[in-house]
Order: C-alpha cells, then structure tokens, then sequence
C-alpha cells in the first residue's frame, strides 16, 4: 500500500501550517508546504522579469523545472543554493504565489513534485487541493476554516513574529484579494473534498485542539 497522507486544506492563513508541522512532528511524518512551492514559483518568475500574467504560464512552467529547492530539516527553504526562507513570506510573495497558481501549467510543473513528497511511514500535506487534487486517495482530509478577520489577525502575528511589517488593514484586503483568486480559479479552486472532515479553527480554539482532533481522527482510522 502506498504511504498514508493527511491532506491539511483551506484559505490562507488559516493554521494549517502550524497545524500541519504539529501533527507531522507528533507522528514522525515527512512534511509538504505546498503554498511554499508557490510561493518559490512566483518569486523565481519575477525575479527572472517575467511578467505573472496568463500568456506567460508556460514560460513561468519552463522555468520551475529548472529550478534546485531544498526544503531543509531546520525549516530553511533553499533556491538554487541561497536561503529564501524569509523571501517567500512577505504579502508581496504570497500575492504573487496566488497569482501564478492560477496558471493550469505552473499547478501541473508542481504536481509530481508535490507526489515525490510521499513516503513512509507517512506525509501530512497542506495547501489548497491537498485533498481534491494531488493525493484523492489519501486516507484523512482535513477542511481548516476561519473567518477573514480571524485570518487577517493571526497573519499580522505570524508577521510581526518574523520581525516583519504588517498593516491590519491591508492584511484584510490582500486576504480577501487572495480568497477571492483562489475559491474563484477554474483550474482547482480552494473547495473542500467531498470525503473532508471540517475544523472550524477560529480565535477561540487553540493550534492544541486543531492538533489533537487531527490526531483522533488519525487514530480512529487506524
Ligand atoms: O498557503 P500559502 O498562503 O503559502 O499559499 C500561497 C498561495 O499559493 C495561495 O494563495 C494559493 O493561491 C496558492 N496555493 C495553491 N495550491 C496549494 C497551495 C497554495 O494554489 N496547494
């Protein structure tokens, strides 16, 4: 049998990160940020000038093939050699990651990628289509949601945390620009898998408790 995964979806900034990295560690399963890959693929086009638009997929998917990442043990995240770790988090990043994830040619450069991440004894997954696209088969998907300005406060924290700028105001609109592309996409759209368990993660519930239904979902699996 193929190794088990657990898809961890739903809109940006709604915990499933830390969730993720939490349930990973607690089972001793690899880890696949999905939205990083994006968010790689983004800065590589426009760092290389190409423009994020449509008629530009295919360079953009061109161009992530050639592309060296190396997520490392310690968290880093590595392009062609240079730590982008911070690089990648900024709203710019994240704008631009929605921007080329809407593009059919840059979701199908990333989707093998995304496969390789499988292996034993197991993979927690997050993203966006976790559940939908790139592992249907896999034995626990989660749908994290949270209301926008739930989601706005804890991106400012997660921001403020890295020692980053951040404006509440803005974080609203750019989380409701970014929901708006991503549920709206034709190719994937954020959308719950049919066969999802659903964790409403707002203000009041801790990353403790998201933690640990995870997990008994897991084990009732088991
Ligand atoms: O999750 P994160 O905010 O890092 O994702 C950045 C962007 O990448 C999202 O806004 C979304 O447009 C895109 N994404 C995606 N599919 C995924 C993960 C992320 O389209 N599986």
């Amino acid at each position: 049998a193929p190794a088990p995964v657990i898809c961890i979806d739903g809109p940006t900034a709604s915990g499933k990160g830390t969730v993720a990295t939490l349930v990973a560690q607690r089972l001793g399963f690899a880890l696949l940020d999905s939205g990083a890959l994006y968010r790689i693929a983004g800065l590589a086009a426009s760092r290389a000038g190409i423009a994020l638009q449509a008629d530009q997929a295919d360079r953009i998917a061109a161009l992530i093939a050639t592309l060296h990442i190396v997520f490392a043990p310690d968290q880093r995240v590595l392009l062609n050699g240079e730590d982008i770790s911070l690089a990648i988090r900024t709203e710019e990043a994240g704008m631009n990651a929605s921007r080329v994830s809407a593009f059919p040619a840059v979701r199908q450069a990333l989707l093998q990628w995304q496969r390789d991440f499988r292996r034993l004894p197991g993979l927690v997954a997050d993203g966006r289509d976790m559940g939908t696209v790139i592992f249907p088969d896999a034995p626990l998907k989660v749908f994290l949601s949270a209301s926008a300005e739930c989601r706005a406060q804890r991106r400012f924290k997660q921001l403020i945390d890295k020692g980053l700028s951040a404006n509440m105001h803005d974080l609203l609109a750019d989380l409701q620009a970014r929901d708006a592309r991503d549920t709206q996409r034709s190719a994937s759209p954020l959308q719950p898998a049919e066969d999802a368990l659903h964790w409403d993660n707002n203000a009041e519930r801790t990353v403790e408790q998201a933690v640990q239904q995870v997990l008994s979902w897991w084990q009732q699996r088991q």
